[in-house]
């Protein structure tokens, strides 16, 4: 194989390697806020509410939670409980629950 090409297949690897591990991160201090920031409470173990009128969130897509939580917390979506929930939480804590209820 041509030296290049194996830099490049490292090179490729140990970014590959380092994003799933920042990943695996986000997932688990994710998992520690949803409970520590009461989400549980009403959407349910892993995301997967038993509410009615409480959504599912488990399998969801991150962007989209993350986008969810961010129009709640800058007003672009109103919801008494839900504006209040999205003001506590910091924009690692969204990025991280969103990515832990997406791996569910
Ligand atoms: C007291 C109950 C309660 C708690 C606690 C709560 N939620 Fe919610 N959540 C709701 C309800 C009810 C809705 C639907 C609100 C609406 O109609 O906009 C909702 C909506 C959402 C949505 C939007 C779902 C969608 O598909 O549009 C997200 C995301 C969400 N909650 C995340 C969270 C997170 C993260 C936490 C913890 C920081 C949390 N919630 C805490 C009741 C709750």
């Amino acid at each position: 194989m041509e030296n290049t090409m194996k830099k490049q297949l490292i090179t490729a690897f140990i970014a590959l390697t380092i994003s799933s591990l920042a990943q695996a991160d986000d997932i688990a201090a994710g998992e520690a806020a949803y409970a520590s920031k009461g989400c549980i409470g009403c959407h349910g173990a892993a995301g997967n509410s038993t509410l009615p009128d409480t959504a599912k969130l488990n399998g969801q897509h991150a962007l989209y939670l993350t986008n969810a939580l961010n129009a709640y917390k800058n007003g672009g979506r109103n919801h008494p409980v839900m504006t209040a929930m999205a003001a506590g939480l910091s924009d690692d804590e969204i990025k991280q629950i969103s990515a832990y209820l997406a791996a569910q």
